[in-house]
């Protein structure tokens, strides 16, 4: 299992994803305010990932907070400050919401038997997680046939979750079931997150894989390079309409155009029944330099001006299925997905 993230009691200790591969570095935070700056800045993300960080969060600031505060006025302030970070992972404000369950239902306890209720609460956040991938791997790896060149984007393995990885989790699940998988990996610009991150850890696990420039996509599928697409989601609309790292929606359509299957896989915590489509999908804007800047150095001219959304929306007519820890809802899914989750 590759170390995203741990709770070691008085901190929690992440890996700087902004450092990877070429140095791995532990960053380690000690209040819920360095665990939100390190959301906002990177050091951790993917949507399952943000969502840990931000139950370890509550669970580190509440104690110190409540101290001077009083709880309830503690609670609403960290919970504000985490959610306060990144817009778009629905995983961020699911994790937050459970966190607010336990509060409430224990409010009239002491401070130190709430406080020892929430680390609970983010240790299962967190347990939970690995246990959804490994289900998502699982009910996913027979779409993927032996010798299948399997196109991805961005990350969405170990580093972006508590552990396994969710689309990348079923890639791996099917080479850990013997087949002979070649992963195509775009680079996923500004942030690179295919290119540093997704393959330093099919590096790690041995799975062979091929780097790409994200604008290679179309030309590969063209000269029947890929098989099927395999991408992770940061939130999926009650419709199936799915918002996913900038780029996503490029590449469905070219999949389209091509005949290529294109799949999302991802756990229930990402999926948000309360939206009825993508158009309410909050869109994250994040800032000109890490469009105008690559490797520390600019790479356009000083107050070029630019747009940086982080996310994209795939309608849901380009999607194959959805792959979920409780098995994969096709179209239509606005009557699959919330069957596929009901208990
Ligand atoms: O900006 P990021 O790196 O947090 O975006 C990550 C993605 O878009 C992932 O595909 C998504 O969160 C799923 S991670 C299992």
């Amino acid at each position: 299992m590759l170390p995203t993230i741990e709770w070691r009691g008085d901190r929690v200790v992440m890996i700087d994803q902004r450092l990877l591969p070429e140095e791995e570095v532990y960053v380690e935070c000690r209040s819920h305010e360095e665990v939100a700056a390190a959301v906002e800045a990177m050091v951790i993300r993917g949507a399952p990932a943000i969502g840990v960080a931000a139950a370890m969060g509550v669970a580190l600031g509440f104690g110190r907070e409540a101290k001077n505060d009083g709880s309830d006025e503690a609670f609403r302030r960290v919970t504000e400050r985490l959610g306060r970070t990144r817009p778009t992972a629905r995983n961020l404000f699911w994790a937050l919401e459970r966190m607010k369950a336990v509060y409430d239902k224990n409010r009239g306890l002491s401070l130190e038997e709430i406080e020892r209720l929430l680390v609970t609460e983010a240790l299962a956040v967190e347990a939970e997680d690995i246990e959804a991938n490994r289900r998502i791997g699982a009910a996913g790896r027979s779409l993927i046939r032996h010798g299948m060149s399997v196109l991805t984007h961005c990350n969405t393995g170990g580093l972006a979750t508590a552990g396994y990885g969710t689309a990348l989790g079923v890639i791996r699940a099917a080479f850990e079931e013997g087949k002979n998988v070649r992963v195509v990996v775009d680079e996923t610009r500004p942030f690179l997150q295919g290119a540093r991150l997704t393959c330093w850890e099919l590096s790690k696990l041995g799975i062979p894989h091929v780097l790409i420039a994200d604008g290679a996509a179309g030309w590969l599928m063209q000269a029947g390079e890929v098989g099927l697409a395999m991408v992770g989601a940061d939130r999926i609309a009650r419709n199936g309409d799915t918002a996913n790292k900038i780029g996503t929606y490029s590449l469905a359509v070219l999949a389209r155009e091509h005949g290529i299957p294109f799949y999302v896989a991802a756990p229930w915590s990402t999926v948000d029944l309360s939206l009825d489509d993508g158009r309410s999908i909050p869109v994250e804007e994040r800032g000109a330099d890490e469009i105008r800047r690559c490797g520390g150095r600019p790479i356009a001219p000083a107050g070029t001006p630019v747009r940086n959304p982080a996310f994209d929306i795939t309608p849901a007519r380009f999607l194959s299925g959805i792959v979920t820890e409780f098995g994969i809802a096709r179209p239509p899914y606005e009557r699959t997905l919330p069957a596929l989750g009901r208990p």
